[in-house]
């Protein structure tokens, strides 16, 4: 059979406009990442969700740079044809972190908002965008002001993103700014007009505790692993 080529940075921004969607799915660790890397994904993220999903916090925030390292190595080690890519914690934005991420073995690395992105383009390292709800600096889902999206989509483009993943934005929303920049636009909750689409893993095979609203579990794994584990624990006992 023939081995199947690389996902590049340049793969994932020349599929701008293609009919084939994009899809890029979560993992924080080496068993998700080959899981999902050799069902056929097109993008890992090892995303700071990695707080809530797995490391037991309220939300992202106290998620730190050295989380994201030491699980960014763990999902590099599963990933051998798609793109890695993993989020940087808001509050440590800056060129020698996102060098970090890549040394750990992340081919791009993900930002909320627009700080620290034009520098670290410059410095070499591939960025994929996030706009819409930002769970790192916002407590919850607010309604953005179209404008204000639309223009710092654009400046993000021209700043030099490759890809820009758009959270809990309204669906006629998130198609003008599909339209309106020349990179493809990953949605989450944002309706079906963008070049692609992520979703956090766990939700997507029912182990999550919340499940948000556009991710419908394709599975209940919780309720299949609990019945297992039952199952042990009792013909162990008997
Ligand atoms: O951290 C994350 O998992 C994300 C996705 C929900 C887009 O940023």
């Amino acid at each position: 059979m023939e081995k199947e080529q690389k996902v590049t940075v340049r793969r994932i921004k020349g599929a701008k406009g293609k009919r084939r969607q994009l899809v890029m799915l979560t993992a924080y660790d080496q068993p998700f990442a080959r899981l999902i890397d050799e069902a056929g994904v097109d993008i890992v993220l090892v995303g700071d969700s990695l707080g809530n999903v797995v490391l037991g916090y309220k939300n992202t925030r106290p998620v730190t740079m050295a989380d994201m390292v030491h699980h960014t190595k763990a999902a590099a080690r599963g990933v051998k044809r798609a793109l890695l890519v993993a989020d940087i914690p808001y509050h440590a934005v800056s060129v020698a972190n996102a060098k970090r991420l890549i040394a750990a073995g992340a081919q791009a690395v993900k930002i909320e908002g627009l700080k620290g992105v034009k520098e670290i383009i410059k410095a070499g390292v591939p960025i994929m965008g996030h706009l819409g709800y930002l769970p790192q600096t916002m407590g919850k889902p607010t309604v953005q002001t179209s404008g204000r999206l639309i223009r710092q989509a654009k400046e993000l483009a021209a700043a030099g993103i490759f890809a820009l993943t758009l959270e809990m934005v309204e669906p006629q929303l998130a198609r003008e700014i599909t339209e309106a920049i020349g990179v493809p636009t990953i949605g989450c909750g944002s309706g079906p007009f963008c070049d692609g689409q992520v979703v956090v893993t766990y939700d997507l095979l029912g182990l999550s505790d919340w499940q948000p609203r556009f991710a419908r579990p394709r599975v209940e794994l919780k309720q299949i692993a609990r019945q297992a584990i039952r199952d042990y624990i009792g013909s162990v006992r008997a």
